[in-house]
């Protein structure tokens, strides 16, 4: 059936300039491009989960500038549930000045604005689309007492959660986390986490267990070009990734988390929701911009039947 999926989190305006190197201190450089795109972390993930056919509800907070107009517009059009996204009076609206260089590799600022000031109390009145959710999904551009907060009454409402702990914060405590279903880390975010080194395969099973064993139910480890391993108290499955030539990487984390949230939700079969999900990622990975570059429903089908045959 079709899952329901909540999402407390970000939403951002990346502002993506392509360039052929980084200028230096004092210098200034002419980019052939620039675009501008609906991007953050939260919002990027909503909007996977949606394009892929999910129900997705946000709960967000934008500024009150054009920025703020243009983001409820854009869930709205994605068939987001925008109830609970707030505009807040007198501050702007979260911002991404986005690098992104030829190797398809990007240099990210953000800036929160009213991301800043999504609260507890602003999850406790999104109770209606929060509690009947299948899956509540999380990152870390939002107040981490946010998070906590969302993590605690997940746990009291019945309804699993995932975490992507992104970007990395060394704020974040693995006690915050005990009720948590999925923890989605890259290796730097593990290693903050943990305050265990992550630089063998051995080293992040290890990392992860210790995870596990003060409570979170299942960590997943982003590798980028090495895929992901889905680690369990017993298992340690390795997710292939899908090898393809990057053009532009910026949001295919979000798009991973994204289409998991919504395999996962379908189907309960974390393997296979991961390795749906490595699919969607390298899609996104092969056209430029954040959003924009997500595939629909209609246009993944077709991507997976190409790259089939390289993958199995
Ligand atoms: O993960 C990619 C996202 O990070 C971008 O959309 C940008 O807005 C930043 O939040
Ligand atoms: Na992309």
């Amino acid at each position: 059936g079709t899952g329901r999926i909540a999402v407390v989190g970000s939403n951002m305006v990346d502002l993506v300039t392509y360039t052929s190197r980084m200028p230096a201190p004092g210098e200034t450089l002419e980019a052939p491009s620039f675009e501008i795109g609906c991007g953050g972390k939260g919002a990027n993930q909503a909007v996977a989960a949606a394009l892929l056919g999910s129900s997705v509800a946000m709960v967000s907070k934008v500024g009150d500038d054009m920025f703020g107009d243009n983001t409820i517009g854009n869930f709205a059009a994605h068939g987001i549930d925008t109830r609970h996204v707030a505009k807040v009076p007198g501050m702007t609206s979260g911002v991404a000045p986005i690098f992104v260089e030829p190797s398809g590799e990007n240099s990210i600022l953000i800036v929160k604005g009213a991301n800043a000031t999504l609260s507890p109390a602003d999850v406790d009145a999104a109770q209606d689309v929060l509690a009947t959710a299948d899956l509540i999904l999380m990152q870390l551009e939002i107040p981490l007492e946010t998070v906590r907060h969302t993590v605690r009454r997940a746990a009291e409402w019945g309804v699993r959660t995932i975490l992507n702990p992104a970007p990395a914060s060394p704020e974040l405590q693995v006690g915050d986390l005990r009720d948590l279903s999925y923890l989605v880390p890259n290796e730097t975010e593990l290693a903050l986490l943990s305050g265990q080194p992550t630089d063998t395969e051995e080293q992040i099973t290890q990392a992860a267990r210790s995870l596990i064993a003060q409570g979170i139910g299942t960590v997943i480890v982003t590798l980028g070009g090495r895929g992901a391993r889905l680690i369990t108290a017993e298992n340690v499955t390795p997710i292939p990734a899908i090898t393809v030539s990057p053009v532009d990487t910026t949001g295919a984390g979000d798009a991973f988390i994204g289409a998991f949230a919504h395999f996962l939700a379908r189907s309960g079969q974390a393997e296979d929701a991961l390795k749906q999900a490595a699919r969607y990622a390298a899609y996104s990975v092969t056209r430029r911009g954040t959003q924009k570059s997500y595939a629909t429903a209609a246009e993944f089908a077709l991507f997976c039947t190409k790259t089939a045959a390289s993958a199995d």
